[in-house]
């Protein structure tokens, strides 16, 4: 049965550059970007042009490297946002801009001071001055999260008229439930005219843990453009993270899904990007952290040592993970310590292994990890008493 492609739309370098702490240069910035495209990401939001005059020359720069994915510029739905970025994204083989307003009635009314009737006015406006520069033109419709559906739809079906060929639909806030989120998709799906040549896309926030549950959601409702981030840096708690919607798509073949994302590079691809910006992976973070395929507990060892599929729902390979880790804690049983020792170059008897677990025993309660060294030792300590190889 034939899968149906999602398009994979990445913000680390708009988005997740906007994070404090995050800041790139332009060299950083192409490096990340190369190695998006070798990724093989559909779409590389390079970064917002008209905010400052090294973010032009990123935008400008990465446009002239990228090979293969589209190359995407952020713009307010103002006119000279869409100029900068049209400059900027010229030397682009595959040039999008990507503009749009505010639509939930905060937004509306303190952000714009402004009426739902104003507010379809630019968004028809920018659109349409967009397309006059590029054939391919994002629209965003920020906080859609909490816009009411029935304006959202009115809004998106002025964009889709003034030639929009993607409609991004964003929990700019993070707080949808995946239900709701995925009726908003469905909803606009039913009611904007003109939606069957229009690709529909998720932007979801991290605020209350749900972003990539959300964008899962709005895919399976019949969005084709999923927009993420390496490790899910962004905003506050950050968007969905594209590690973690690449898997589940690959995880989960009957969703009838794929996408263009070569999974091996995705572990030095989540390295490259924390290096660069410094900003930390938490060890338990799906995919990529640093306890991904760490086992620590003696049953769950002792499962993966027999069969790695008792505890692993994914090959580590696949990500570009070497292998599984056995970590030794006070919680592993004797398998665990057998299997590490031997990696190392002991073979012990079980009389032998019974007696290093019990030094190991006593070792392990101290810390908070066995490490190499601390094997070396505790075979040693047990020398004493019996004669080991
Ligand atoms: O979260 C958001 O709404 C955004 C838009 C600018 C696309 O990042
Ligand atoms: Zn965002």
């Amino acid at each position: 049965m034939s899968t149906e492609k999602v398009e994979i739309f990445d913000t680390t370098l708009r988005d997740g550059e906007q994070v404090p702490g995050c800041k790139l240069n332009t060299v950083q910035k192409l490096k990340i970007a190369a190695r998006l495209d070798d990724l093989g990401v559909d779409v590389i939001e390079a970064g917002f042009p008209v905010s400052s005059p090294g973010d032009f020359q990123s935008v400008s720069e990465i446009s002239k490297l990228v090979k293969n994915a589209a190359v995407c510029g952020l713009t307010r739905a103002v006119r000279k946002d869409i100029e900068v970025a049209a400059e900027a994204l010229k030397y682009a083989k595959k040039p999008r801009i990507h503009t749009g307003i505010g639509t939930s009635d905060s937004h509306i009314k303190y952000k714009f001071n402004s009426t739902p009737e104003k507010i379809i006015e630019r968004a028809k406006d920018a659109v349409a001055y967009a397309k006059t520069f590029v054939e391919d033109v994002e629209f965003y419709a920020e906080d859609a999260g909490r816009t009411n559906n029935e304006f959202l739809a009115k809004v998106c079906t002025a964009a889709v008229k003034a030639g929009a060929t993607v409609l991004n639909i964003p929990d700019t806030t993070g707080y949808c439930l995946p239900e709701e989120y995925g009726k908003k998709i469905k909803y606009l799906k039913e009611n904007v005219k003109g939606i069957e040549n229009v690709r529909i896309s998720c932007h979801c926030h991290n605020d209350l843990g749900l972003s990539t549950a959300n964008a899962l959601a709005g895919i399976t409702n019949g969005a084709r453009q999923i927009e993420c981030t390496i490790n899910g840096i962004g905003e506050r708690a950050g968007n969905t993270a594209l590690e973690e919607i690449v898997m589940i798509l690959r995880q989960h073949p009957t969703l009838n899904f794929h996408t263009n994302i070569n999974p091996k590079f995705l572990f030095d691809t989540s390295v490259m990007v924390s290096r660069e910006m410094g900003m930390f992976v938490q060890p338990n973070k799906a995919i990529v952290g640093a306890n991904a395929f760490a086992h620590s507990s003696g049953i769950h060892q002792d499962g993966v040592i027999k069969n790695r599929e008792t505890y692993e729902i994914m090959d580590p390979a696949d990500v570009g993970v070497t292998e599984s880790a056995i970590v030794l804690t006070a919680r592993s049983g004797r398998a665990a310590l057998a299997y590490r020792a031997k990696k190392m170059g002991y073979e012990l008897t079980k009389l032998q292994l019974d007696c290093v677990y019990n030094e190991f025993l006593n070792y392990a309660d101290c810390r908070k990890e066995v490490v190499d060294t601390d094997i070396h030792e505790i075979v040693a300590m047990s020398r004493k008493h019996m004669a080991i190889a």
